[in-house]
């Protein structure tokens, strides 16, 4: 049972907020000014791991998520359980920085490793390759390491980005 009234009012409604949005926005910049960025503006919070915290998502338990980690980014690999989980070829990967295994495709213990120093370009270019095609293309971030986000002395690194990954919705874990 609606009259006119409660419709036209709902029709003004638009044009006012429109109005009064224009008559503040010049003020808005200077009225910000010097004003740290709200947490909006800085994008989501991002996990932080550690090398004991990455450790526990290695797929030992089976309700537990799987959690590895490729050129400092932790990706949520749960969902390719067939080839993460425990027992599967490529657990060995999981539960930590395995950049070094990828970029080689070797699982040597040794090369399950955050380090990079010395691989070939041919091998740094297959590591970009699967970081994308695969990794970025198929698992959510869900974080990123602490030697990606911090300097060796703990402060935080300036230059760190997020990775951009529009199709998936970022898990705010905060
Ligand atoms: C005999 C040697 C190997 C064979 C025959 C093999 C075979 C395969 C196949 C068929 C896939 C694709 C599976 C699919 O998308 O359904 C795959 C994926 C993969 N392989 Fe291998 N592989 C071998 C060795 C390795 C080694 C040594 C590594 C060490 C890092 C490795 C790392 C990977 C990774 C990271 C993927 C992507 C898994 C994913 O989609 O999450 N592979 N492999």
């Amino acid at each position: 049972m609606a009259g006119p009234a409660p419709g036209r009012r709902l029709r003004l409604r638009p044009l006012a907020a429109l109005a009064l949005l224009l008559a503040l926005a010049p003020g808005l910049p200077a009225a910000r000014a010097g004003q740290a960025p709200r947490p909006a503006e800085r994008g989501p919070p991002v996990r932080l791991f550690t090398e004991e915290e990455l450790a526990r998502y290695g797929g030992e338990e089976e309700d537990q998520p799987i959690y590895m980690a490729v050129k400092g980014v932790v990706f949520d690999v749960t969902s390719g359980k067939e080839f993460y989980g425990r027992g599967a070829p490529y657990n060995a990967l999981t539960g930590k920085d395995s950049t070094r295994g990828v970029a080689k495709m070797s699982l040597d213990p040794a090369d399950l490793t955050h380090d990079t120093t010395g691989l070939t370009a041919e091998e740094l270019q297959s590591l970009d390759d699967v970081f994308t095609t695969v990794y970025k293309a198929k698992y959510p971030i869900v974080g990123y390491t602490a030697r990606r986000i911090l300097n060796e002395d703990g402060s935080p690194n300036l230059d760190f980005k997020p990775e951009d990954q529009p199709h998936f919705d970022i898990k705010d874990e905060f």
